[in-house]
């Protein structure tokens, strides 16, 4: 092989690759630190006047939002050091050492945050079903890249967006505002190496995508809607609005999935 022709395949190579080096650079310039968030100057949840009783019913419901986020970015850490392992790329590993940060940092402030409101709430067990099948089921890098990142993570960024509009003037907002941001850097760059993984996957792999997908979806859609006991009546209320936005959300999974190349016209959408 002539040195021009080697030159030219390490080029394309670095280029391919050039996608998920950029998230890495912008992760970054995007990281924060627990210290930066505004523990000192606002109040770590919305403040509610009445009675003690209502006052004690309203921080049930804080505590258990936050501790869903909180069960959430655990398996987030779990996830990011399982792709930091699995990744064979180098700037793959580089992307994903920022990522198993992220996630341990954004704990940390859950923790922080579950502190100040008196503790845990109830688990949501569907995150848990989820969290067995990313970390024990799943067997190929694809499949956890494309179900974390490109599926999960994308999916939970309308939540944070939500939890920060019903929390201003916190905390909680502030946190949930870098939590936007944050995610967003890691869908991105699980776009990226997901269009870098199948280029040279075989058919089945895509496959195995496609019913993964499957598989995980109704467990997602029961998450989503999943309210503990403090919150079961706005459950109630909100079911329809909920029902509503989780599929508009799950439309755009699937969009994303297309724009991948991957046929998902075979993907049984619960809702
Ligand atoms: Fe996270
Ligand atoms: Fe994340």
């Amino acid at each position: 092989m002539s040195v021009d022709r080697l030159q030219d395949e390490a080029g394309a190579e670095r280029e391919r690759h050039e996608g998920v080096l950029r998230y890495y650079t912008l992760a970054k310039r995007a990281e924060w630190q627990t210290a930066d968030l505004p523990w000192n100057d606002v109040p770590p949840i919305p403040e509610t006047r009445g009675s003690a009783q209502k006052r004690a019913r309203r921080t049930d419901i804080w505590r258990s939002v936050i501790t869903q986020q909180y069960q959430a970015d655990i398996l987030a850490v779990k996830m990011a050091a399982q792709l930091l392992n699995l990744a064979p790329h180098h700037e793959a590993k580089m992307y994903y050492t920022t990522m198993v940060q992220d996630e341990a940092r954004h704990v940390e402030a859950w923790l922080k945050l579950l502190d100040e409101v008196g503790g845990t709430a109830e688990r949501d067990p569907h995150l848990d079903e989820l969290a067995r099948m990313f970390l024990d089921d799943l067997e190929l890098l694809e499949e956890k890249v494309f179900l974390m990142q490109v599926f999960f993570e994308r999916l939970i960024i309308p939540r944070f967006r939500l939890i920060a509009r019903s929390s201003r003037g916190t905390v909680l907002e502030d946190l949930c505002n870098r939590l936007t941001i944050d995610d967003g850097i890691h869908h991105g760059a699980g776009m990226a190496y997901e269009r870098v993984l199948l280029e040279t996957a075989p058919p089945q792999t895509k496959r195995k995508l496609v019913d993964a997908a499957n598989r995980m979806l109704p467990i997602f859609v029961e998450h989503a809607l999943w309210r503990p006991p403090a919150r079961a009546w706005i459950g109630r209320a909100m079911h329809e609005r909920d029902v509503q936005r989780l599929r508009e959300d799950l439309d755009d999974g699937v969009r994303l999935a297309n724009s991948l190349g991957l046929d998902v016209s075979d993907v049984q959408l619960p809702y």
